[in-house]
């Protein structure tokens, strides 16, 4: 009978049947280890066992084990075989497939629904969310959160009936409060508080404005590129995806498109991934479109609160009143990701049925957090950090660029980027493999998304993309080297 482990890795090895069998089975062993699934300090089987598990030859797992030992994944001890690494490389991959986004994985066909199957399908988070150069992560070390616990703390030894009990008016009132105001002067969002629903992120707010504002088979425009996350949630959700190509001043609106859709979402602060401003022309294009022809703008305002160079640039949701616009923000960006709160403005015709629908769905809690964060905004500390880290992330964006310039030319800039956000889509020419390149810089720690995976259509720019705000200055250099490496391997640049 063949072991747990085995089991494990033959079903990682079929989900992704390309590629050279001694690279999908080093893929496949590294991420088992840095998921834990081979914690540290374990033995890994013989590599006589394993072949035999894996009816592959002998020579296949030698290689493979040769290779973790050389990135420092394992450690060799004689006569009593190879063993978890106690630490993993500085630049442990997010075991993600790169080339995994739209194109959905091979699943095993038990008892998942349909609709699970195809979500699980296009799954497309990295476990390890953390380090180079994983997209949109936050330095969430620079986070006070000693200072929030203490807040906390204080909440929680006597906390209001109201944070205890079952909740439907769209969370806590104090941080709805305290949202309108930032909102408004920050962001000119017109955001009464009965206007403002708390969700656990963005991901949560598209799930319930897909689900109480479409149908099933009803059809909504995507950005493409585009964040994949809202995608899933959207397929999840039964509707039809209708990717629209992206220029330098965002969405491209298909005029002539019948029946229109019934939302369109959009992120017009800052283009995902791209990095575009929608222009000012744009966005009355749409809001009119929407208007006219009665449909959705779903505004996700994910980062905006990192424009570098400029003041951050106001919403679309402010530019007229009553605007048939949504409204997503999300702490995940300014405070750290596992917090899972965002916040969700609706126009008022929707304030009620919509805060109903979430109480419905998901009932909501985590009052007390919500609380906490309320204080926090209220108390000058939420402005404090997003100054801080304004600084922070421009300072490593600059790095990153100058290292760019210095190690690889003008022609590598990003495109479109304006002086903003967590990451920033290295240029590459036209109809290299992209994929071809993250899979490589996977293999070796350091990870990077390929552009041409943010695409549901054919009409593709390649590029890779580089998250930069959790890293630090020798980290990015030395991961840049890594990425510099493999750009030389593959031909994208010479000796
Ligand atoms: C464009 C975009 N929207 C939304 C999100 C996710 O937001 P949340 O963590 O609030 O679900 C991300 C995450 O990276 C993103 O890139």
């Amino acid at each position: 009978m063949r072991s747990l482990y085995a089991d494990h890795l033959l079903a990682r090895l079929q989900e992704n049947p390309h590629g050279k069998l001694h690279q999908r089975l080093l893929l496949v062993l590294q991420q088992a280890i840095t998921e834990g699934i081979f914690p540290a300090e374990t033995r890994l089987p013989a590599s006589r066992d394993l072949a035999k598990e894996l009816n592959v030859s002998r020579n296949t797992v030698l290689n493979a084990y040769e290779a973790l030992l050389s990135e420092g994944y394992v450690t060799a001890r004689t006569g009593s075989g190879t063993w978890v690494a106690n630490m993993l490389p500085e630049f442990s991959p997010a075991p993600v497939q790169p080339s995994s986004k739209d194109v959905p994985r091979a699943l095993p066909a038990h008892s998942l629904s349909t609709r699970g199957a195809e979500l699980l399908g296009y799954a497309n988070a990295s476990p390890y969310q953390w380090g180079a150069f994983v997209p949109g992560a936050p330095d969430v070390t620079a986070f006070p959160h000693a200072l929030l616990r203490k807040i906390e703390d204080r909440l929680q030894k006597s906390p209001d009936i109201e944070q205890l009990i079952y909740s439907n008016g769209g969370g806590c009132a104090q941080l709805r409060q305290a949202l309108s105001e930032y909102l408004r002067v920050t962001r000119s969002v017109n955001a009464e508080v009965e206007q403002i629903i708390i969700t656990e992120g963005i991901h949560q707010t598209v799930d319930l404005v897909a689900k109480v504002l479409a149908d099933v088979n009803d059809t909504v425009w995507v950005e493409d590129p585009g964040y994949w996350g809202t995608r899933n949630i959207l397929r999840c959700n039964g509707l039809r995806l209708h990717a629209l190509p992206v220029d330098a001043e965002g969405i491209i609106p298909d005029v002539s498109a019948a029946p229109p859709p019934k939302m369109v979402f959009v992120t017009p602060s800052h283009q995902y991934p791209l990095g575009g401003l929608m222009s000012l022309s744009r966005r009355q294009q749409l809001l009119e479109m929407a208007r006219r022809q009665r449909f959705w703008i779903i505004e996700d305002d994910y980062d905006s609160e990192f424009r570098f160079s400029q003041p951050p640039h106001p919403a679309l949701q402010g530019l007229e009143d009553n605007a048939p616009v949504l409204y997503m923000g999300t702490f995940s960006k300014t405070l750290y990701p596992a917090l899972r709160m965002g916040y969700l403005v609706v126009p008022k015709s929707l304030s009620h049925p919509l805060r109903t629908a979430a109480a419905e769905l998901y009932r909501g809690g985590h009052l007390i957090k919500q609380r906490a964060i309320a204080e926090f905004i209220r108390g000058g500390h939420f402005a404090a950090h997003i100054r801080r880290m304004r600084l922070l992330y421009h300072q490593r964006r600059q790095f990153l660029l100058s290292l760019i310039l210095r190690y690889l030319g003008n022609d590598f800039l990003p495109r479109y980027s304006h002086d903003a956000g967590l990451h920033l889509v290295l240029s590459l020419p036209d109809g290299c493999d992209d994929v071809a390149i993250a899979t490589r810089a996977l293999h070796k720690g350091v990870v990077v998304r390929a552009l041409s995976q943010y695409y549901l259509s054919a009409q593709q720019e390649r590029g890779l993309l580089l998250g930069y705000a959790c890293i630090d200055e020798p980290k990015l250099f030395a991961a840049f080297m890594v990425l510099r490496e493999c750009l030389r391997q593959e031909g994208i640049i010479g000796c």
